[in-house]
């Protein structure tokens, strides 16, 4: 019965599971968490299309601004932010006031660290039809990154917002971008031979050899 009763559990944990990978999108009402696409970092199945809708409405106190940091997005298409005053997922009739705030493109991906609206309702849009040619690449760590892992946070008048998040480039394409348990810091973390805030410092820098000239610093 025991070992029954275990592989059951077992079964139900891994279609759980297998059922949370395939899941990508939803009403997000929570003050903070974490949009990603299908099973992150790995390639999803393409086409893929999601909305989140961040949901801020329901909070007791207001007003309150919502903040997505991209921490980790390595698409370069695909993926659009839009206000709204007021948004029924189901009743187009219901959805008011939109206005498009940001578009990632492959020139903006690597500048916009976080996208910031003060309306209710932030919905967040990721369309993609194919893998290739759509994502960012760089040194070895980042060449097996697929889609976007990033937070969002809703600021309820009395926190600070945080000036200081990072981003893929932010950490020098040399580590990933994670938050904080809270999502309220962010912080790179650096992939192995580097290190620096910005993971800046490369096993190149060697204190006992002097690779800079001109007084420049590694
Ligand atoms: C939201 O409101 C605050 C204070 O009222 C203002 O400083 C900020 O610029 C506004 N942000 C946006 C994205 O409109
Ligand atoms: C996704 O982002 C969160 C917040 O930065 C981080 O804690 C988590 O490790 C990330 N997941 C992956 C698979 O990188």
């Amino acid at each position: 019965m025991q070992l029954l009763w275990n592989s059951m559990w077992v079964l139900c944990t891994v279609v759980k599971w297998t059922m949370a990978e395939e899941e990508c999108g939803g009403l997000l009402t929570r003050d903070r968490g974490l949009l990603h696409t299908p099973g992150f970092p790995r390639p999803f199945q393409v086409p893929l299309k999601c909305r989140w809708v961040i949901d801020s409405s329901m909070q007791p106190t207001q007003p309150v601004s919502i903040v997505v940091y991209l921490t980790q997005l390595f698409v370069t298409t695909g993926l659009t932010f839009t206000e709204y005053a007021y948004y029924e997922p189901d009743s187009p009739n219901y959805q008011l006031e939109p206005k498009i705030l940001h578009t990632v493109t492959e020139e903006n991906v690597a500048i916009t660290t976080r996208v910031a609206t003060n309306t209710s309702f932030l919905v967040v849009e990721f369309n993609m039809d194919r893998l290739e040619g759509n994502h960012l690449r760089a040194s070895d760590g980042l060449l097996e990154v697929y889609g976007l892992n990033i937070t969002y946070i809703m600021h309820l008048g009395t926190g600070k917002i945080p000036d200081y998040s990072c981003t893929a480039a932010k950490c020098s394409m040399l580590g990933h971008c994670y938050a904080s348990l809270d999502y309220s810091s962010f912080w790179c973390a650096c992939f192995p031979g580097f290190t620096g805030p910005n993971c800046k410092q490369g096993p190149l820098c060697r204190r006992d050899m002097d690779v800079c000239r001109n007084g420049a610093t590694c």
